[in-house]
């Protein structure tokens, strides 16, 4: 079986669950219902692949795969080509999860036909469900929803203003500047938002904008009351190399599983003990006799290095 193959059946290889496609009328459902929504960020083919096997509601392919994954300072300067091409990826890998692909820093800030555009994109050329825009851009999603494209806002800490908030601060700390961001929220709600992610608020005013809200909140770092929550891949798995934000939790350290897979395989390589001959292919005997005839009786066993040490020096 290739490794892009998916197994048949109706439910997930390793957990079973049956394969119902999540899309945005379902995440509203999801709220109607109470079932909390489960979000995660994803950037390639076999990591998407594996969120998607363990029942994972919401991929979002974010920008901040300029951090965690191209290894920039912020998620200001990553193009539109650098978030289609693993936007496709993504797609590959997913067969039940929403996938949102998130506009990045200049995609839609100059004019709401620039956004319509590339979010149409995102969709077209990538296989998006839904994109993801940061601000109360509530012009713009109206415009989006008339084009067909599903949209989820993102309000609070949102990473690509940086500069104007001066650092990733925690937003909406007083009572006028929380009450504006329940307006922004309830705006883009109405303006045809299919779920809002709220980053770095205080848990009292997440709290409380889900509850007024129609469509469901997706946290992170906004407590536990919002209807979903969602954590970038790599924090999720301890893949950074910064000390995590109050609200990651680690759920396993794939850092120091991988760094120390591969100092036991550099360590194979120099101790000559990788490959063994069980890893190496061999010729068939006939094959081998005839061949180490012809090559005037040099053996090929593999384990003998000394001859052709020898013919090559
Ligand atoms: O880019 C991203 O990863 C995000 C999530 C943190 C919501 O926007």
């Amino acid at each position: 079986m290739s490794v892009t193959n998916f197994p048949g059946g109706s439910s997930s290889a390793s957990t079973g669950i049956p394969i119902t496609k999540v899309t945005v009328p379902a995440l509203a459902e999801m709220k109607r219902q109470g079932k909390p929504i489960s979000a995660l960020t994803a950037y390639d083919y076999s990591s998407s692949r594996l969120a998607d096997e363990a029942g994972i509601d919401l991929l979002l392919v974010g920008d901040s795969l300029a951090m965690v994954v191209l290894g920039h300072e912020n998620t200001l300067a990553i193009t539109m080509d650098e978030m289609l091409q693993p936007t496709r990826a993504v797609r590959r890998g997913v067969r039940r999860a929403l996938l949102v692909a998130d506009m990045p820093f200049g995609s839609y800030h100059g004019s709401v036909a620039e956004g319509v555009a590339n979010a149409i994109r995102f969709v077209k050329e990538a296989g998006a469900e839904a994109v993801k825009i940061e601000g109360p851009r509530v012009e713009l999603v109206r415009a989006l929803v008339a084009a067909e494209i599903s949209v989820v806002g993102h309000l609070g800490l949102t990473p690509q203003s940086i500069h104007r908030m001066g650092g990733y601060r925690v937003q909406a700390r007083t009572a006028e500047t929380a009450s504006r961001l329940k307006a922004d929220a309830l705006a883009l709600a109405e303006a045809g938002a299919g779920a809002v992610v709220l980053e770095g608020v205080p848990r009292e005013v997440a709290a409380q904008i889900t509850a007024e809200l129609q469509v469901p909140t997706i946290g992170i770092g906004a407590g536990p009351e919002c209807d979903g929550q969602i954590l970038v891949y790599h924090d999720l798995l301890n893949l950074t190399f910064a000390p995590a934000a109050k609200f990651v939790r680690r759920y396993a350290d794939a850092g120091g599983l991988i760094r120390a897979a591969i100092e036991r395989y550099r360590e194979d390589v120099e101790r000559r003990t990788f490959p063994s001959d069980e890893e190496s292919y061999h010729l068939a005997p006939a094959v081998r006799r005839e061949f180490e005839e012809t090559d005037r009786g040099r053996p090929v066993s593999g384990h003998d290095f000394s001859r052709a040490a020898k013919a090559a020096k």
